[in-house]
């Protein structure tokens, strides 16, 4: 199942982080702005437990979100979404997945994985700005897996039909919070019209 969020206040920002004029500074802040977004939209059904609130003025009914939650950042691009995850989740761990494509074959290169320790409730926030042929999301997600994290969700900020395709094929349990499905691959694998090359663009390695 994925979700495009269609909100004018994300997709006013995805129009700027995909210009080419947009400096690394600006994309980065952006990159930071529109996580939230997602996460407000994907998060709507996180748990929660009821608490009790004293006021100045008497007691209200309120809520504390439950459970262990686990922000994982595909490396490097995923790295520009962990911290405003952590913003709105400061109780969140870490679990960072390193994963480079080939450059000819887009294949997924894993090359770190350091997860915490999962939990009956642990529910894994799986970050990454780009989904293209889906070979690094579904190789993050086995990994998870294989891990022990089997409650999971990924954010996303512009994916495309190839890349949604393989993710709901080999993983159909994993919902999709995404800014824009786009129009297809290159032949070097790059989303079109896309931003380009996400990692280049947020760490200025262009
Ligand atoms: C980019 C991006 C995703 C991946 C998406 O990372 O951040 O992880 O490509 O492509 P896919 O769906 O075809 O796997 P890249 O491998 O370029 O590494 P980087 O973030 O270190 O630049
Ligand atoms: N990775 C990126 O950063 N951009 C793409 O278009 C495809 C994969």
């Amino acid at each position: 199942m994925h979700t495009v969020v269609n909100h004018p206040l994300l997709q006013h920002r995805l129009s700027i982080l995909r210009a080419t004029k947009t400096d690394p500074k600006l994309f980065r802040e952006l990159v930071h702005e529109m996580t939230r977004f997602l996460a407000f939209e994907a998060l709507r059904d996180i748990p929660t437990v009821p608490v009790a609130v004293r006021t100045p003025m008497g007691d209200a009914e309120g809520v504390k979100v439950s459970g262990h939650i686990v922000v994982s950042p595909i490396l490097r691009a995923g790295m520009g979404m962990l911290e405003p995850m952590l913003e709105i989740l400061p109780y969140a761990t870490a679990g960072v997945i390193g994963t480079k494509r080939n450059e000819e074959t887009a294949e997924p290169i894993p090359y770190y994985v350091n997860l915490p320790k999962p939990f009956p409730d642990s529910f894994v926030i799986l970050v990454d700005p780009m989904l293209a042929t889906g070979g690094s999301a579904c190789d993050a997600i086995a990994t998870l897996k294989k891990n022990g994290f089997n409650r999971i969700v990924f954010l996303n900020i512009i994916a495309c039909p190839e890349g949604i395709a393989r993710l709901e094929k080999e993983h159909p349990d994993v919902p999709v919070f995404t800014a824009a499905v786009d129009d297809h691959l290159n032949d070097r694998h790059y989303i079109v019209p896309g931003l380009g090359d996400a990692g280049d663009r947020l760490f200025g390695t262009l």
